[in-house]
């Protein structure tokens, strides 16, 4: 959740800094640096904003080899100086992404020893403990393993040490964690995206692996084998994460979905799903959190309504703790944008350890939750910034529409023709995405009008329900109004109770087999004098007397792709909301893009 990173470059905080920049999605209550500058640790923090760090270091003049640095997302103590990373304890200072479950236990023990501690953190015994070995004589890599012995949860940890040798090192149990080798320094971050130009080869260490860097070298410190590094290519490149011309990476990333579906469109991917034997599956359980589930849910209608497989979905969160029946022909797919979830990970790690296949589909190829899976497949979004997921939505829908053709073909469930029709929807959505985003100012209308209530209900009936879902997700985690969604049908066995001039229903109601259904729920919502906006066909607006800003008119497409283009209204109308109420679109308060605490 927290972003952390290391440098040991001639001007280390410069890399630092920059990379700090590009982990903000992962956090910004607070950020800090220490730097090994004089034979001195500098560190410096600022509640906030990174804008404020750069602020108060813009006040001094800073050079040293050794800096890192740290954004912070609290989980165990309010945003504060005092509880912004970096943790110092003596000569030693410990950036940390993660969560200490035992910290109670060791704070206590630490204070036995004649501890002090400033912070509420759960980080701060770690610097603690490090030094207290340090002061036992033990070695630099003897203190920090010694240390994580007796640390029960999650972390990557950044460790500087104010000593002649000047090594910065890191180590890991359950959170992402990469190590770079540049050709102007060695550079460690939660995440490769951080990472400079100065970093085409990266090396993702396993659980438990020490690494030294210095400026000659990075080193494993405790593998007996003499394990060499083997470094991969980074495939990410710090320049695609650019607004371009527009006010938000989320507005970007809205209006890059049309070029993503034609690039997906055309791309001759299906080969790689032909990998998975469909006949032999018995279930599929899909699993994963917020907006991923939502295109799970979607998925499962897809899988079994064109390929008659059986599919369960689960949130990631729910998911080991109910003792799932799990088979060995079942293949458990796990959808992450960021690949990082905790939850999933954990997820994926349970049905794993039942023998289950495990599929991966993710957005970062290199993440842990690929890694980990029996196998991986891209969803090719690029790099999403926004904390709000909009493109990567589209993309896990884009492939699981193309695993659901594969699924059907293989099983033979609909005939050919039905399934090229398939296929031949699939090809219409960078057109029918394109025309839905020409309209974008209608949907500016509509938010003016939507803002003035604080309360929203959102309806869809059936996948369209997953929709109406991630619609009432997008609205409240960037504009802070309340959303809640329904299946229409659901209306009058209880939300229909709230129904009043100050609670808007927005119904998602494009032509298809439900049509007339809707009609009628929208009619119960109407006779209880609820506000009512439509996205929807243009049949909607003739039986309701509807306002131009009331209604967002869908254009005619096959029922299969509904859900990928009903959602592009629901995204606009999130981001234009929040602009209208003067929300920062893209770091949303209390959350971050990935999450990797439980
Ligand atoms: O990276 P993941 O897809 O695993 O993330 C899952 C959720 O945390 C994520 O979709 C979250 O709900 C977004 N903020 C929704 O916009």
């Amino acid at each position: 959740m927290c972003g952390i990173i290391g440098a040991v470059a001639e001007t280390a905080i410069k890399p630092v800094l920059d990379g700090l920049g590009r982990l903000e999605y992962r956090g910004y209550d607070s950020s800090g640096i220490s730097l090994l500058s004089n034979n001195e640790i500098q560190t410096i923090k600022a509640q906030g904003k990174l804008t404020n760090l750069k602020q108060r270091l813009s006040e001094q003049v800073l050079d040293g080899e050794c800096c890192i640095g740290h954004t912070r997302w609290a989980t165990h103590g309010r945003a504060s100086v005092t509880n912004a990373h970096p943790h110092q304890c003596g000569q030693v200072s410990v950036v940390h992404n993660g969560i200490i479950e035992n910290y109670l236990q060791l704070k206590h023990q630490l204070a036995q020893w004649g501890h002090h501690f400033s912070s509420a953190t759960d980080s701060e015994v770690i610097p603690h403990l490090i030094n207290h070995y340090l002061s036992q004589h033990l070695s630099e890599e003897e203190a920090i393993a010694k240390t994580v012995a007796q640390l029960k949860g999650s972390y990557a940890i950044g460790v500087l040490i104010n000593s002649t040798s000047k090594n910065l090192y890191a180590i890991k149990q359950g959170s992402p964690l990469v190590i770079s080798q540049g050709n102007e320094g060695a550079y460690m971050a939660s995440d490769a995206m951080a990472l400079g130009s100065d970093s085409g080869k990266i090396y993702y260490p396993n659980d438990n692996e020490l690494i030294k860097l210095n400026t000659h070298d990075i080193t494993l410190c405790n593998d007996s084998s003499n394990k060499r590094i083997h470094y991969i290519k980074n495939k990410q490149s710090s320049d695609a994460i650019s607004k371009g011309q527009h006010s938000s990476y989320m507005e970007k990333e809205i209006f890059e979905q049309v070029d993503l579906m034609k690039r997906l469109s055309v791309s001759n991917d299906t080969d790689e799903y032909s990998s998975i034997n469909f006949n032999q599956i018995n279930k599929i359980t899909i699993i994963a959190c917020g907006t991923s589930y939502y295109a799970a849910s979607i998925a499962k209608s897809w899988f079994e309504k064109y390929a008659n497989i059986l599919v369960e979905i689960d949130i990631a969160s729910e998911y080991r703790y109910r003792s799932p029946i799990v088979s060995e022909k079942e293949l458990t797919i796990f959808v992450s944008q960021s690949g990082e979830t905790a939850d999933t990970l954990a997820a994926l790690r349970y049905a794993k350890s039942k023998k289950a296949q495990t599929l991966a589909l993710v957005n970062v190829i290199n993440s842990s939750i690929a890694r980990e899976a029996d196998f991986s497949f891209e969803i090719y979004a690029g790099p999403e910034i926004g904390v709000a997921s909009t493109k990567a939505f589209s993309c896990q829908l884009a492939i699981f529409y193309k695993m659901t053709l594969e699924a059907a073909k293989q099983r033979e469930f609909i005939d050919a023709n039905e399934i090229s029709v398939l296929a031949k929807n699939f090809m219409q959505l960078p057109y029918l995405m394109e025309k839905v985003l020409q309209r974008c100012l209608e949907m500016k209308d509509m938010a003016k009008k939507l803002t003035k209530f604080s309360n929203v209900l959102f309806l869809g009936r059936g996948e369209l329900t997953a929709i109406a879902q991630e619609g009432a997700l997008k609205l409240k985690e960037i504009s802070y109004i309340h959303a809640e969604a329904y299946a229409a049908g659901e209306l009058k066995h209880g939300p229909i109770a709230l129904l009043d001039e100050q609670m808007p229903v927005l119904v998602i109601a494009p032509k298809n087999g439900l049509t007339d259904k809707l009609l009628s729920n929208i009619q119960e919502v109407q006779a209880r004098n609820a506000p009512i906006f439509i996205i929807g066909d243009r049949s909607n607006k003739q039986y309701i007397n509807l306002q131009e800003d009331e209604f967002f008119e869908l254009p005619e497409m096959p029922e299969s792709i509904q859900a990928l283009i009903s959602v592009i209204p629901m995204q606009l109308l999130a981001l234009y909301s929040a602009q209208q109420l003067g929300k920062n679109v893209d770091q949303p308060r209390n959350l971050a893009k990935s999450v990797t605490v439980e």
